[in-house]
């Protein structure tokens, strides 16, 4: 039995590479390509085989691309759990211009996905979460699938006992009204929610109050890149600083964050520290090439350097409570 189950409904087969110049029209020669499986829980999943965890990675996938996909999670034994689909599995394409240091990352639409089908994917989620302690859900929606489908996830989630952590963005984001544990939106996501410029910290606690007040979410964690995060929950919230690391590649770097956070809650760490072993994951995650996640060692090692930063509290002005 998982103690973790992630879903992820729109993956992807990942391929990465480097290229001297990215150029139209003329062929672009690229380097010897790197395939992963990719997609919001999938890549939550790997983080957390990295760290020492056992997560089980729930998706649904078709054709060739789909059968790839499953390959790679087996070399990188990730216990998994695929949904079959008739549409082909999307692949990502990620390169990188050696001449610039600037990175080209193209991604594809995923395949429609019929109500038989999305169904599916939330029967086998309840049979392969029983007993569960998190159900983890990050990412898109593929098209087919209708924008409440992650209302569905909490619901269920909550009807199995497990706590609910959701990172996604847009339309399924906006959907939702009740049943979450965490919820990771990046500022950019927030500002989406929100619709608003939210400048200050100060602003932004306020709209994450907001989320928590309504009863969506009983924590919200916000990440800002390289400004780090703020940590929010309904009676207080603080900001963490982030953690220097040279950068190579952002990709996954919010998925990284809330692989390790899962992680660390399971390893009974506070809230707090898993959230600073969530960010060492994502700052680790940008050491790495294309899309690379993160490696232990680094993370071990941030994490200690996190710890060792103080949190400021943030209060919200009075007005938004
Ligand atoms: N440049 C950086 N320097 C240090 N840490 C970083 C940097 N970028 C990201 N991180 C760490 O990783 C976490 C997650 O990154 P980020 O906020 O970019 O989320 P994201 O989900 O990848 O963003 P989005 O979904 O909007 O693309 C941050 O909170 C931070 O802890
Ligand atoms: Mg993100």
């Amino acid at each position: 039995m998982a103690e973790i189950v992630t879903l992820t409904m729109n993956p992807a087969l990942d391929i990465a590479t480097g290229a001297e110049a990215v150029v139209p029209t003329d062929k672009i020669r690229c380097g010897p390509p790197r395939y992963d499986p990719g997609g919001g829980g999938i890549n939550v999943a790997r983080v957390i085989t990295t760290l020492g965890g056992e997560a089980l990675a729930v998706f649904p996938a078709g054709g060739a691309s789909g059968q790839a996909l499953e390959a790679l999670l087996k070399r990188d034994r990730i216990p998994s759990c695929r949904v079959p689909v008739s549409g082909s599995t999307r692949e990502s394409f990620t390169v990188d211009e050696r001449r610039t240091g600037l990175q080209y990352r193209f991604v594809l639409p995923g395949p429609e996905i019929g109500e038989a089908e999305w169904k599916a994917c939330l029967d086998r989620l309840a049979a392969q979460a029983q007993g569960a302690r998190f159900v983890v859900a990050s990412g898109s929606l593929p098209p087919g699938v209708p924008a409440g489908f992650f209302q569905s996830v909490a619901d269920l989630s909550r009807d199995l006992g497990a706590r609910f952590v959701l990172d996604t963005s847009g339309e399924p984001l906006r959907r939702m009204r009740s049943g979450v544990y965490l919820l990771k939106p990046s500022l950019r996501e927030l500002r989406e929610w929100t619709g608003q410029a939210l400048a200050r910290d100060a602003e932004q606690v306020a709209a994450a109050r907001g989320m928590i007040e309504r009863g969506l979410s009983e924590i919200v964690v916000i990440s800002k890149g390289g400004e780090g995060a703020l940590l929010v929950l309904a009676d207080g919230a603080e900001r963490l600083p982030a953690i220097e690391v040279p950068v190579r590649s952002a990709v996954g770097a919010g998925d990284s964050m809330v692989g390790a956070i899962v992680f660390g809650l399971v390893k009974g760490l506070s809230l707090r520290d898993a959230v600073r072993m969530g960010m060492a994951a994502g700052a680790a995650t940008l050491m790495t090439p294309g899309t690379e996640l993160c490696r232990r060692e680094d993370v071990e090692r941030l994490y200690e350097a996190a710890r060792a930063m103080q949190g400021i509290p943030v209060s919200a002005p009075e007005s938004s409570r």
